[in-house]
C-alpha cells in the first residue's frame, strides 16, 4: 500500500522547535512517509533547531535576507513552495502557528489543492495588529486548513466561535513533547560563562525580545527597564540571549549594552536554552514559545506585551502581562526580585499546555483523517 505523504514545513525557530518532535513521531508511522521542507525564513537560528533535534529537510527554499519585508518572505515562500510540492507530491502539508512560513505555506497547499493539517491551531488575542502580521496570519491559517490541531480547550473554543466545527482535535502544544527531550538535570553547557553563573547565590533574570509590534518606542522602553531592573537589584544578573534581527541588535546596542550584571549573548541552541530556563530565577519575555515552556518548569514569566493569546498559564498564576511601559516592567520585576510571597505566589509549575503527547495524538488524527485507523485520538484534557 502506498503510504500517505506528510510534508511539515516550518522556517522559524519557534516553528522547528515545535514541529521537531512531530516530524520524528510521523516517520515512526507505518502508513506515513514523514517529510520535512523549510523554507529558511531564519537561517542560522533554524540551523540551529536542525542540528539539536537531528533533522534533515528534504526540501530547503533558503529564502532569508537580512532586514526581509513580510512581503518578501510570502512572495518568495509561494514561489518555491510551489516547486517543492510538484517535486516531493505531498498528499497533506502542515503548518505551524503564525508566522509568515505558516501563512504562506498554507496559501501554497490550497493553490495545489493539497489537504492543511494547521498545528498550534486556535489561539487570538482578537486584534489584528496585535500581534503584527502573527494575528491576521493564525485567522486565515484557519481558513484554508482541514485539520485543526488545538493546543486547549481554550483555543478549541475560540475556532468553534468563528464557525469552525469541523476536524477539531484538542492535542496539547508539542513544544511540551520537545521541552521533554531536551531537558536534564545533569545538563552541563557549552559556555563556561553558562556553567558558571550564580544560579544558587544570586537571581539570574532570562530576557528575550523581539516581536515585530514591539519595534520602535516599546522596544526602546523594554531595553530601558532592562538596564533600570539590573542596576537597581544588585543581587540579579540578567541573561539575555539576543536575537539576530538587526533592529533588535540596534536597540540593544543602543539603550542595553553595557549595563552592569547583563549578559548580552548570541541566540541559545534550543537545548541550551531550555536547560537554561529550568535554572534561571524569573522569565521577562514578549516571545510566545517561552510563555509556554517556563510555567512546565514552574519558572514565573512577566510579558512584555500588551496582550496575550495564551491566556491559559495567566489564569493559573505563573504569567503577568507586564505591558510595554518602563515603569510598568521595572515595578513589577521588582516586587518579584524583592518580595519573596510574591515570587512564591507565581513560582509553582503548571501544564496547561500540554502533557508531552501532542505529537502522538496529531499523528493518530492524521492516521484517522486517511482511514489508517478506526478512531480519532481523544482530547488531551488537561487544560
Ligand atoms: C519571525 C516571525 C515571528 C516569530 C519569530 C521567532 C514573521 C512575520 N515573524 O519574526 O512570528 O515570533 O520569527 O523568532 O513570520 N535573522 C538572521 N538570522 C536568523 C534569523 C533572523 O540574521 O537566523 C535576521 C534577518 O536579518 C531577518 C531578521 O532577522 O531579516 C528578521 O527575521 P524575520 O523572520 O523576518 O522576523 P522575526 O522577527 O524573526
Ligand atoms: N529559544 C532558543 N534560543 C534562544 C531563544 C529562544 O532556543 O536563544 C527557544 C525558546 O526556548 C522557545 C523558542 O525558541 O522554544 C521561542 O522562539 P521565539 O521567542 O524566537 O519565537 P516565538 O515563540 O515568540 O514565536
Amino acid at each position: 500500500m502506498e503510504k500517505i505523504r506528510v510534508m511539515s514545513v516550518f522556517g522559524t525557530r519557534p516553528e522547528a522547535i515545535k514541529m521537531a518532535p512531530l516530524v520524528k513521531e510521523l516517520a515512526v508511522r507505518e502508513g506515513i512517509e514523514s517529510l520535512c521542507c523549510v523554507t529558511a525564513q531564519h537561517r542560522q537560528m533554524l540551523d540551529s533547531v536542525l542540528e539539536v533535534f537531528d533533522l534533515k529537510p528534504d526540501w530547503d527554499l533558503d529564502i532569508m535576507t537580512p532586514r526581509q519585508t513580510l512581503s518578501t518572505i510570502t512572495s518568495k515562500c509561494l514561489l518555491g513552495m510551489d516547486e517543492a510540492i510538484d517535486k516531493l507530491k505531498p498528499d497533506m502539508i502542515l503548518v505551524h502557528g503564525d508566522t509568515s512560513t505558516t501563512f504562506a505555506g498554507a496559501l501554497s497547499a490550497f493553490y495545489h489543492q493539497v489537504k492543511v493539517g494547521h498545528v498550534e491551531a486556535g489561539l487570538r488575542t482578537y486584534d489584528k495588529y496585535s500581534p503584527f502580521p502573527e494575528e491576521m496570519n493564525r485567522v486565515l491559517v484557519s481558513r484554508l486548513a482541514d485539520l485543526n490541531f488545538c493546543p486547549t480547550v481554550n483555543n478549541r473554543d475560540n475556532l468553534a466561535k468563528e464557525g469552525i466545527r469541523d476536524n477539531l482535535f484538542i492535542t496539547g502544544n508539542t513544544v511540551i513533547d520537545a521541552l521533554k527531550t531536551t531537558i536534564r538535570q545533569d545538563y552541563q553547557f557549552a559556555t563556561d560563562e553558562l556553567n558558571h553563573l550564580p544560579y544558587e547565590e544570586k537571581k539570574v533574570i532570562l530576557v528575550t525580545c523581539h516581536r515585530r509590534e514591539n519595534y520602535g518606542d516599546p522596544m526602546r522602553q523594554i531595553m530601558l527597564a532592562l538596564r533600570q531592573i539590573a542596576e537597581e537589584n544588585e543581587d540579579v544578573e540578567l541573561v539575555y540571549p539576543v536575537h539576530l534581527s538587526p533592529v533588535v541588535r540596534e536597540a540593544v546596542d543602543k539603550y542595553l549594552r553595557g549595563a552592569p550584571r547583563v549578559h548580552l549573548i548570541d541566540p541559545l541552541p534550543a537545548d541550551e536554552m531550555h536547560n537554561l530556563m529550568a535554572r534561571c530565577y524569573l522569565v521577562l519575555t514578549d516571545s510566545g514559545g517561552l510563555q509556554e515552556e517556563a510555567p512546565a518548569l514552574g519558572k514565573p514569566v512577566l510579558v512584555m506585551r500588551r496582550e496575550t493569546e495564551r491566556p491559559e498559564a495567566v489564569a493559573a498564576g505563573t504569567v503577568k502581562l507586564a505591558g510595554v511601559v518602563q515603569d510598568d516592567i521595572v515595578t513589577m520585576a521588582a516586587r518579584l526580585i524583592q518580595d519573596k510571597t510574591a515570587y512564591d505566589q507565581m513560582a509553582h509549575a503548571v501544564n496547561p499546555y500540554g502533557d508531552g503527547r501532542a505529537c502522538a495524538r496529531i499523528a493518530d488524527a492524521i492516521e484517522w483523517h486517511f482511514g489508517l485507523r478506526s478512531n480519532p485520538p481523544e482530547d488531551y484534557t488537561g487544560a
